[in-house]
């Protein structure tokens, strides 16, 4: 029996699968690479030494989808693919709502078909919108304010009718905050294409000498310094979390959201001192703009996770930094 790991070249995905085997689970992974490279399942197969089936195939194409399923035992699937860049979102909604909703519509209707019917979904806090107070629990009142966020919100959605519909279907439905960090291999970690719109990766490729000097987006939010507070947790940490919840998902039936964060909220300049600090480098800066959309104050209620899930982020800021940095380096040296 395997676990189905869609995305799983991708930057959560391919830490989970690390994990997965670590935890002695058989993976197989689909992946379009459409935000990732081969390079990367070479390094999960180096960090875990083990051998597993990968499909360079499209979630949304249903004969290749059927396929996966024919040539392996698929008991569970964990579904990271998807396409994630707010900003684009706002530029190409067609593209987002098609791939996204697409791949996880004719995925829902293949794992019927093969009488599969656990799934782990990877939603995001951005299912929150802007929240009237924090920490955010799981029942909080849910929005969206850009098309990615909407494919969240409709695919939570869809999922929770299924469970209705499927007594038989479970379903965890993990709302990352804001994952950041690598294995401590630095092979895999998080290296975006272009320019990167997340601050921890801006901050990596400062330090790089690739960019000269990062944008802070606005000083003048009502928080400790000013500057937006998020709730960054470690890759790893998430990743961990997800085996808790395939754990749930084997033992429950129907639809259940868990929020995945620390429970600690950190500023841009939090971020930025720890960053140095950690690592003895400077990260020159200045203060712009606030970026359109940005709320002020974004960090999670885990009371849920940690006791249905009994899942709880074990690492710390450092960890964060620190990993995160050992990557870059790496991948720009190579
Ligand atoms: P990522 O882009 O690194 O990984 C996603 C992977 O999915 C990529 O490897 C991409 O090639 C693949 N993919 C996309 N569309 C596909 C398709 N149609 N068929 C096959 N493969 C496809 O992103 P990530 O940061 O690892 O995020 C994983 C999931 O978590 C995404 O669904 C994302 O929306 C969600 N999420 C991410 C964050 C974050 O800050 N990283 C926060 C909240 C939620
Ligand atoms: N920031 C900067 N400069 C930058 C980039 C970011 O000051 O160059 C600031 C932002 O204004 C914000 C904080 O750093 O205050 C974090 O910004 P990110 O872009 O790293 O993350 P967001 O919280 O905006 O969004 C991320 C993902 C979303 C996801 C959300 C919740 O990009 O997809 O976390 O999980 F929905």
């Amino acid at each position: 029996m395997s676990i189905l790991i869609t995305g799983g070249a991708g930057f959560i995905g391919s830490h989970t699968a690390v994990e997965l085997i670590n935890c002695s689970e058989k993976i197989v992974i689909v992946d379009n690479l459409t935000n990732s490279n081969m390079q990367t399942i070479d390094n999960i197969k180096r960090i875990t030494g083990a051998e597993f089936p990968f499909y360079e195939y499209d979630c949304c194409c249903k004969k290749d989808m059927t396929k996966i399923f024919k040539q392996n035992d698929i008991e569970s699937v964990i579904h990271f693919a998807g396409l994630k860049a707010v900003g684009e979102s706002v530029e190409q909604p067609l593209k987002y709502y098609e791939n996204n909703l697409q791949s996880t519509l004719l995925l829902c209707e293949v794992m019927e078909e093969n009488d599969c019917n656990r799934l782990v979904f990877s939603s995001s806090a951005t299912v929150y919108g802007s929240p009237k107070t924090v920490p955010i629990k799981e029942n909080f009142p849910l929005s969206a304010t850009n098309p990615y966020g909407s494919t969240k919100l409709m695919i939570e959605r869809i999922l929770s009718d299924i469970c209705i519909s499927n007594p038989r279907f479970s379903v965890a439905a993990l709302r990352y905050f804001n994952p950041i960090g690598a294995h401590k291999s630095a092979i895999i970690g998080e290296l975006p294409n272009g320019i990167p719109n997340n601050l921890m990766p801006y901050i990596t490729q400062v330090a790089a000498g690739k960019l000269k000097c990062l944008n802070v987006f606005g000083n003048d939010y009502d928080t400790h310094d000013g500057t937006g507070v998020r709730d960054y947790i470690h890759v790893v940490d998430l990743a961990k979390g997800h085996i808790k919840a395939l754990d749930y998902a084997k033992n429950h039936s129907g639809y259940e959201t868990f929020n995945l964060g620390t429970g600690t909220g950190y500023s841009v300049l939090d971020i930025v001192h720890a960053f140095e600090k950690t690592n003895k480098v400077k990260i020159p800066y200045k203060i712009v703009d606030r970026r359109p959309g940005d709320i002020a104050i974004c960090y999670a209620d885990i009371t849920k996770s940690k006791k249905i899930l009994s899942w709880q982020a074990e690492l710390g800021l450092e960890d964060m930094c620190k990993s995160s940095w050992e990557f870059t380096k790496k991948a720009f040296n190579n």
